[in-house]
């Protein structure tokens, strides 16, 4: 069987590739992935010999490089391939609209063309937009409020509309936030562990009180690995957790697990659009027979552990290119 990872390069796709090489001998897994400032081939270093895995270089937005990628004759597609930060969302929409849309679309349509057992695409709860109390089903109208969860909405609407028209055998799945390791550390977790391991405060956005549902990578895998095998072809599946935290309930727990003191919170302006609370009902995926075994504590101390172990991994992603976009970001604040 061969899979083809889209984005298999970034935080998420990376960990996809190790669980599916650890748990299916007889695999073969290709990597496509555009090398953004996300994607990062170290993630990879340890199984870039092994002869079930391959690398190919190429952006999802471009027909000749999925035209090239489609020879590989996958069996099942995983759409991992996305711009993922809100917060470049918001400071430049571009990249994700033509990633995250067109990127969809052309995938799509060398599927159309060349055909594929499953088309997973790899979306989260963003879509939904934000819900003070409750959960999003499936069902659930789509009101994103961000660049970036329009332009992931725009993918997964096309996948719907793709499965209806052309019979596409497409699944769309939402999830909640990720936690675990090789995630870049723009995102809220890793960046406030390494800025602590750095000595510097973590900036939390507003009054602090936004509400996210983690899942650790394992759990998370496991949850793809369970709708690639047992789920229904032009379903949609939720990924959940009810790992629930405020984001100062989080601070507050990093900061107690690396023994730091609350004076390094700095509040700062609140992110445009600020969805307050994200929350998914996952009754659908469970009864696959899949549940999470991570709870937040058990996530976040093997999360800390990872990111104390791999300084060199992540120290080099936080300057340059990395630096800039932080200081447009804090600019006015
Ligand atoms: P990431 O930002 O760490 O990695 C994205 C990867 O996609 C990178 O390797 C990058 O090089 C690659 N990529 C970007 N544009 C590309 C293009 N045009 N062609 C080919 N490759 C391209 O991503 P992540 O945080 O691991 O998220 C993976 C997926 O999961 C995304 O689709 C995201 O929307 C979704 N998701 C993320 C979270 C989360 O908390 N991070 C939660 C729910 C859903
Ligand atoms: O919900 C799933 C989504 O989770 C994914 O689709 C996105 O790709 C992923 O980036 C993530 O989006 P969030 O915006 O929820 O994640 P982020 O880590 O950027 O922020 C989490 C919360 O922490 C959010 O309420 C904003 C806040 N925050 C974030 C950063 C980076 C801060 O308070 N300070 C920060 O410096």
């Amino acid at each position: 069987m061969t899979i083809l990872v889209t984005g298999g390069a970034g935080f998420m796709g990376s960990n996809f590739i190790h669980y599916l090489l650890k748990t299916y001998q007889d695999v073969r897994v290709v990597n496509f992935d555009k090398l953004t400032y996300a994607g990062n081939l170290e993630n990879l270093r340890d199984v870039e010999r092994d002869k079930r895995y391959s690398f190919i270089k190429g952006d999802i937005a471009n027909e000749g490089d999925v035209e090239r990628v489609f020879q590989t004759k996958p069996d099942v597609v995983v759409n991992f391939a996305a711009e993922t930060h809100v917060d470049r969302s918001i400071l430049d929409p571009k990249a994700f609209i033509m990633t995250d849309v067109l990127g969809s679309y052309t995938l799509l349509e060398a599927i159309k063309k060349h055909g594929t057992g499953k088309f997973i695409q790899i979306s989260t709860d963003e879509v939904f937009g934000s819900i003070e109390k409750g959960k999003f089903t499936e069902e659930s109208p789509f009101e994103p409020n961000s660049p970036y969860s329009a332009s992931k909405a725009g993918g997964d609407h096309l996948c719907r509309a793709y499965f209806r028209t052309y019979g596409t055998p497409v699944i769309v799945t939402h999830s909640v936030n990720f936690i675990g390791p090789y995630q870049y550390p723009e995102k809220v977790i890793p960046l406030f562990i390494t800025n602590l391991m750095e000595g510097k405060k973590v900036p939390l956005y507003g009054d602090g009180l936004n509400v996210r549902e983690y899942i650790y990578t394992e759990d998370y895998c496991r949850a793809i690995d369970t709708i690639m095998t047992k789920g229904e072809i032009g379903e949609v599946y939720n990924i959940g957790s009810g790992n629930e935290i405020t984001n100062l309930e989080l601070t507050k727990k990093i900061l107690a697990a690396m023994s730091t003191s609350e004076d390094m919170i700095e509040y700062v302006k609140d992110r445009l659009g600020h969805d307050r609370r994200y929350s998914l009902d996952w009754s659908k995926l469970a009864k696959l027979g899949w549940k999470p075994e991570y709870d937040l504590d058990r996530a976040l101390e093997a999360t800390i552990e990872w990111y104390k172990a791999n300084e060199s991994w992540w120290k080099p992603l936080k300057s340059g290119e990395y630096l800039e976009y932080y200081k447009k970001q804090y600019q006015n604040s």
